[in-house]
Parts: structure tokens; sequence; C-alpha cells
């Protein structure tokens, strides 16, 4: 049996949108942070029964057509010919669109691999991860991460954005605010597909998220910490127009959402760095000093002093636990 831990990233340059489904080839790189509060460990072990079998947080799941497409991949590389026994456990508030499946799929990458004796590289780890959820071939590193969109399958794969870095000692925060644990009703696959096929802003948002990589990758080289909010806001913002741009239009945006980011704007006029990044829900993730964070807190609470924030570092690559 194998277990392995990995942990989630908040994308400062998004992936929405895949050119190629099958294979899991986005339109743009991406650039990420892995954060090191949020994580999921799961383990594998291959067992002589029918069929494979999914256990999450404790309760049997439904084997999801991602989970068996990477297992598949074990399988094929591996020559191995036998069934899956999987249990995950999510480390991240309840299905709350905190980036599930990129720790999900990177740990399932690891585990499932570790156990069928192969022992893959971190590129070739990323490659596998990428094809059970493309963020999750960022999640196999730590620290800042570059997903470049690539031409092909071997060409398609993370690393990290700058030199021998988990980036332990960088200057940044990210606090995630939770305004809502629901689960989403687009799924992130489900909703870019729709951006994809329907708005009118697609090719636009491909061209601008694949030139703002080069943008992104000098300001954390600089640890100039305001200019990479300022840069993932414009590029968080630009990702949620391809879904209000769709056809029919949909948001993840809640009521909450825009009054944190209001609040965000209004903590920058006052002179504090403090911008926002959402994904595929309407939690905000705000991007600040290390130095501001009790500050910026105690001025969101202030107004609204029901929100939970959870204060988040830079975070590890995935790695093997022992039992
Ligand atoms: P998120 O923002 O949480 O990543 P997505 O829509 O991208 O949301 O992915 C959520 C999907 O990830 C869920 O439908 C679930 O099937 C899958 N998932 C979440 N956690 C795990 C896990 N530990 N192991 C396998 N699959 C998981
Ligand atoms: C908004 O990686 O969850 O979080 O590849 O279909 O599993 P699938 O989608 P997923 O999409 C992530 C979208 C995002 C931006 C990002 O993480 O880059
Ligand atoms: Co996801």
């Amino acid at each position: 049996m194998s277990r392995a831990r990995a942990y989630t990233n908040i994308a400062l340059v998004k992936y929405w949108g895949k050119r190629d489904p099958q294979q899991m080839l986005p339109f743009n790189s991406s650039l990420s942070l892995t954060l090191d509060q949020f994580y999921t460990e799961t383990s594998v072990t291959f067992v002589d029964d029918v069929a494979d079998q999914f256990y999450l947080d404790g309760e049997v799941q439904p084997v999801s057509a991602k989970i068996t497409h990477v297992i598949d991949l074990v399988r094929a590389q591996s020559g191995l010919q036998k069934a899956a026994l999987i249990r995950s456990d999510n480390h991240v508030p309840n299905a709350a669109g905190l980036a599930s499946s990129a720790s999900a799929f990177a740990a399932l990458a690891l585990a499932a691999s570790t156990a069928a004796g192969l022992k893959l590289s971190r590129r070739e780890l990323s490659i596998l991860a990428r094809h059970g959820s493309g963020s999750a071939s960022r999640s196999i590193y730590g620290g800042f991460v570059v997903w470049h969109a690539g031409q092909d399958d071997q060409s398609s794969f993370a690393e990290p954005a700058i030199a021998n870095t988990e980036q332990v000692d960088f200057p940044i925060a990210i606090l995630a605010v939770l305004v809502d644990q629901s689960q989403k009703k687009v799924s992130s696959s489900a909703g870019m597909a729709a951006s994809v096929a329907t708005s009118p802003f697609y090719p636009v948002w491909a061209r601008t998220a694949e030139a703002a990589i080069p943008k992104m990758t000098a300001a954390i080289a600089a640890k100039a910490v305001d200019k990479i909010g300022a840069l993932a806001e414009t590029n968080a913002m630009q990702m949620h127009a391809t879904t209000l741009s769709a056809d029919p239009p949909f948001t993840y945006f809640e009521p909450e959402t825009l009054q944190i980011w209001e609040k965000a704007r209004e903590i920058r006029r006052k002179g504090l760095n403090c911008y926002v990044t959402l994904d595929a829900g309407p939690n905000p993730k705000l991007i600040c000093q290390l130095q501001d964070v009790e500050k910026i807190i105690h001025e969101f609470q202030k107004e609204f002093p029901n929100l939970t924030f959870t204060s988040c570092r830079p975070g590890p690559g995935a790695y093997l636990v022992n039992e």
C-alpha cells in the first residue's frame, strides 16, 4: 500500500478551458501557488478483486470516470492487472470549492503509481495527475508552479516557476475566506466547457492569460507581492468574464463575493496591499503581504464579523506518507 499527501493550489494565472478534453490539454499555460493549509491524503492498494473501490472520508463512493482514467493509465504503464482499493481523505473545508480536485488527483497520482511499483519523475507525475484534473498537475510541486500548456501529452506538464524553491520564506500570505460551504452547482469541467463553447470573449481570454505568465513570473522573481496580487486579480476577473459572457450566462459569484472584493479595494485605498482572486466557486482568496495579515483580517471583521479566514503560506509538493 502507498499513501500520499498533496496540497491544494491557488491559480494566480488561471487554467480555464481545454483545447483537447481527451488528453486534458489546456488552451493556455497557468501559474499557481501551492498552499500549506488544505490537503488530501490518499492510499492505494492493488488487490485481487473484480472492480476498483473508492472511499472518500471513510464512506464508499462511486468510482468516478476521472479516477478510473488515472488508475487505467497506471495499470497500462506498470503492466499490473489488479483492482485498486483507494481510500482518500480531504482536509479542506468540505466541498467548498477550494480546489479539492487539485490535491485529490496529485495525491492519487503519487499513491497509485508508487503502489504499482512505478518510480515516476516529478514531470511524469505531473502529466499523470493532469489526466485526472488539470489543476492537479501543479500540486505535484510546492511553491510557485507553472503548467506549460504544451502541444501534446508529453509537453503539457508543470514545474517550479522559479528555480530551487518551495518559497517557504516568501513574504506572501493567502487568506481563504469562507462565504459559502455548499457544493458548487457547475463543476470546473462543465463551467470551462461552457465558456469555451459559447463565450465570444474566450479566444481573447486564452491569449491574455498566456501573455500574463511572463509578467507573473517576473513579479514572483522580484518578490513583488503587490504586483503578484494586482496581476492575479485582473486575471481572475478576466476568467470570470468568460462565464458572464457565456450563452446562457452563469457565474460563481455570490453577493458576499462582490462585497469582499469591494472591501479589498477599500483596504487598498488605505494603503494596504490586498488583492482578490477566486476559482470556480464563491469563496475569495485574498493575496497580501505576510506582515499585513492581522491588520487585514481586522479590517474585514469590523464589517463581516461572521466570516472565517484561513491564513495560508506557500506549501510543499506531493509526498509519500509513512504509516
Ligand atoms: P474543486 O474546486 O473542489 O476542485 P472540481 O469541480 O474541480 O471542484 O472537482 C470536484 C470533483 O473532484 C468532485 O466531483 C470529486 O469527484 C473530485 N474529488 C474531490 N475530492 C476527491 C478525492 N479526495 N479523490 C478523488 N476525487 C475527488
Ligand atoms: C478555476 O482543474 O478543477 O480552479 O481539469 O476539469 O478537473 P478539470 O478542472 P480543474 O479546473 C480548475 C479551474 C480553476 C483555475 C485553476 O485552478 O487554474
Ligand atoms: Co478542481
